[in-house]
């Protein structure tokens, strides 16, 4: 298929997607799209409840989480069993860390400081049971020096939990050294790929990664309440999370009294009730994202970053996102003056984008985006940093 049949191909989406004709949405990093499926599988829900009541339980309900991870799993190269889905890729951290008591000498977690706030604040407490946090530093805001990184990785360090792709700068990092350099050393590797999971192509078995993490809100298009756990098959029988409840044991309807009997595929990582209405509301955005194709959605956004990234740099503004199309992700995040006040004077004129401190104005084309649409927002910001016209929203 040629660039243009595959470019017009994935642009029939479009119209799965209705806010993409009241608004350019470019914010698919932070919430994707909602697909106009999520109408009926939520209404499906409600229908079941009503209907079925209790009986729901037994007629889908409890087979839904794994219907769903499989689902998943096969979008992020994961095999069936593999991935137990929770609320948050907080939480999921949490069931993570709960498996290790950070015990010396092997107690060290290694993280960088462009990690996602919330994973920080979650390991730098684990400091009270026992764990050493080093946190290697960014230079430039946009990477992480790699030789830095891997050095950091000694035979003290338990867990590295790292971000494929750095939600402020985009950059990617380079798992595949990440991972090797952990395993010789005999540590863990947790890579959390919410920021890549739907516009950079995963394998993770392939990968040999021990653990990774997720969520469906960003370009998986399955809107919040669903995050995945995935953990290596060889390795996952040999944990033992202490966060854990009645659905990670082998009989949970016997009600057995006592310690758990856990489970031994993905399940094993789990807890208490599914998020069911979440289960429901993610399903059509995956199933759009299988039928257009991680390959392909990659190469689009590689394109559409790309005229970002020049029509920003044309027009004399910063791009905190590497230049290097193996080195980003999704993202482009272009600092210009006033960045944070353009930003909100976008969001005013239906331009959906965000602004974080440090990186600037974040725009997140997807596989729906036109060219179109990414020079719109280009020329507003211009014409906003020109005419300063928040101050007239302001003042309005
Ligand atoms: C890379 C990354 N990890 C984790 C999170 C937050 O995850 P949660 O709110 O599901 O805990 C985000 C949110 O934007 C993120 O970008």
């Amino acid at each position: 298929m040629s660039t243009r049949t595959m470019d017009e191909d994935l642009l029939q989406w479009r119209r799965e997607f209705p806010i993409l004709n009241r608004t350019t949405y470019l914010i698919s990093n932070s919430l994707g799209a909602m697909p106009r499926g999520v109408h009926q599988s939520l209404a499906e829900y409600a229908r079941t409840w009503e209907e079925r009541g209790v009986r729901a339980w037994e007629e889908g309900w409890w087979e839904l989480a794994s219907v769903v991870a499989d689902r998943l799993g096969g979008l992020v190269g994961a095999g069936p069993g593999d991935i137990s889905l929770h609320q948050n890729v907080t939480l999921t951290q949490a069931v993570i860390a709960s498996c290790f008591d950070f015990a010396p000498p092997r107690n060290k977690v290694v993280m960088v400081d462009m990690e996602f706030p919330s994973i920080l604040y979650f390991y730098l407490e684990q400091r009270r049971r026992g764990a050493r946090v080093e946190i290697v530093k960014s230079e430039d805001g946009i990477g992480v020096p790699l030789d830095r990184l891997l050095k950091a990785i000694d035979e003290e360090t338990l867990l590295v939990p790292l971000s494929l792709v750095l939600f402020r700068s985009a950059y990617l990092m380079d798992a595949r050294a990440i991972i090797e350099r952990a395993h010789r050393v005999g540590a863990l590797v947790v890579l959390d790929v919410f920021q890549a999971a739907g516009t950079v192509p995963l394998d993770l078995r392939a990968l040999a990664v021990d653990f990774a993490v997720g969520g469906v809100l960003k370009w998986l298009c399955g809107g919040a309440g669903v995050a995945y756990l995935y953990v290596r098959h060889d390795l996952r029988n040999r944990l033992a999370p202490a966060i854990t409840g009645w659905l990670a044991h082998k009989r949970p309807f016997a009600f057995e009294a006592g310690p758990i009997d856990r489970r031994e595929d993905g399940f094993r990582f789990l807890n208490g009730t599914p998020n069911l209405p979440a289960l429901y509301a993610c399903q059509p955005g995956l199933e759009v994202i299988r039928q257009a194709g991680v390959e392909r959605i990659r190469q689009r956004s590689l394109h559409l970053t790309e005229r970002l990234i020049e029509g920003a740099l044309a027009r004399g503004w910063t791009v905190n996102t590497p230049r290097q199309p193996a080195e980003r992700g999704g993202t482009v995040s272009i600092d210009l003056p006033h960045a944070r006040e353009v930003a909100q004077e976008l969001v005013a004129r239906n331009i959906l984008v965000d602004y974080r401190p440090g990186a600037g104005i974040r725009l997140s084309p997807h596989f729906y985006n036109h060219e179109e649409e990414i020079d719109f927002a280009l020329s507003q910001a211009e014409e906003i940093v020109a005419t300063r016209a928040w101050e007239r929203r302001v003042s309005r």
